[in-house]
């Protein structure tokens, strides 16, 4: 916080402790690791943080798909290096829950057996390049409309953690565009397979802001603590109306029949969500669900030796007795 911080107050009365929290989120000052939190406040930050880190690291499985089959040179590397970034956005945010407690280990221990939970869309497959696209393009873009304002999150490292992300994001968002402006310009065949693709990832891409503003459990609590500054419909909204001149320019057509201006609400209209198919997915039973955990558990044993080894390599040269003599006896003959 800018100003006096919770611990700082000499007080160990919980209810004036919350009444500096709530003082400084009034303010919109910043709360910082050591300062005096909430429990519930923590455990929220934990569940969203988590779960967003989560979704960057299950995210990076989609697309790592097309990297051995891109196109042509210029294109593999931009993907691979899309890719690692999202495994750094995964980095940051794991590093950014580690200030509140809670280690990596943990964390993914949750993921891996199934008791937190990571983005809907990523339970969809790539099936052709032009999905590379429409995810950059549509996925990307939809984080990016629900990341900036976590940019002006009230818990500290999780809003400095979304600054570099969102720059990044921007880049990827633009590739997206860029690849399918490409195939809507190119043969009747790249056309049909870039619009293929956004008829496939528009309604997951909505579904990515999360349930109806009347069904979401967090968001009220959440937009009190300024943890979320919008709400899941709001943002919503802010995205369609983003596209639907994106399509536009890129000569492809958004697949719901009831989109339209509605020149009082200053908004597109849109049709009805299927949030059967968005909880099924949330219960496991998306097309590609299974398949995702069971590559990110396998990465996950199959890395236990570079972790055995770093942790080794760790406490060898922290150890007292580490010095260049030990390590070379012979330089002391
Ligand atoms: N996929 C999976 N779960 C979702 C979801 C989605 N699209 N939308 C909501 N949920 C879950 C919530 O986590 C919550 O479950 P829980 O209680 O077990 O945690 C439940 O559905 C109810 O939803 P709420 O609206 O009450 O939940 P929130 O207030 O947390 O709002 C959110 C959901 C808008 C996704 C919010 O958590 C958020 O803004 N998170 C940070 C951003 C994020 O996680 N983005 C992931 C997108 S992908 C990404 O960033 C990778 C990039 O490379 C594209």
């Amino acid at each position: 916080m800018t100003t006096a911080a919770p611990e700082t107050v000499e007080t160990t009365d919980p209810s004036a402790l919350e009444a500096v929290f709530d003082a400084a989120v009034a303010a919109d000052e910043r709360i910082e690791p050591r300062d005096w939190m909430p429990d519930a406040y923590r455990a929220t930050l934990v569940r969203q943080m988590a779960q967003h880190a989560h979704s960057e690291i299950i995210g990076m499985q989609p697309e790592a798909n097309w990297i051995t089959r891109a196109p042509s040179l210029r294109r593999k590397a931009i993907l691979m290096a899309k890719v690692q970034d999202e495994a750094g956005h995964g980095l940051y945010l794991y590093s950014a829950a580690e200030t509140l407690g809670t280690g990596r280990d943990e964390l993914l221990d949750k993921l891996h057996s199934g008791r937190q939970k990571y983005s809907s869309i990523f339970n969809y497959p790539t099936l052709t390049w032009a999905d590379v696209g429409a995810i950059g393009w549509l996925v990307d873009g939809a984080a990016i409309t629900n990341q900036v304002p976590l940019c002006r999150c009230s818990y500290g490292p999780y809003a400095r953690a979304m600054v570099r992300i969102c720059k990044e994001e921007s880049f990827h968002q633009r590739q997206g565009y860029e690849l399918l402006l490409a195939l809507s310009r190119g043969t009747e065949a790249q056309h049909a397979m870039a619009q293929d693709a956004v008829d496939r990832w528009w309604w997951p891409s909505l579904m990515m802001f999360g349930p109806p503003d009347d069904e979401s459990a967090h968001s009220a609590q959440s937009m009190a603590w300024k943890i979320k500054r919008h709400s899941n419909d709001e943002l919503r909204q802010r995205f369609v109306d983003i596209c639907v001149p994106q399509a536009e320019s890129l000569g492809l057509t958004l697949p719901d029949p009831a989109l339209r201006w509605n020149e009082e609400r200053g908004h597109h209209d849109f049709g009805p969500i299927d949030w059967d198919e968005f909880h099924q997915v949330l219960r496991g039973n998306g097309p590609c669900n299974e398949q995702r955990l069971d590559r990110r558990r396998k990465a996950h044993e199959d890395g236990a030796w570079v972790r055995e080894a770093a942790l080794a390599h760790a406490a060898k040269h922290s150890a007292p007795e580490h010095t260049d003599r030990t390590e070379h006896p012979e330089a002391s003959a």
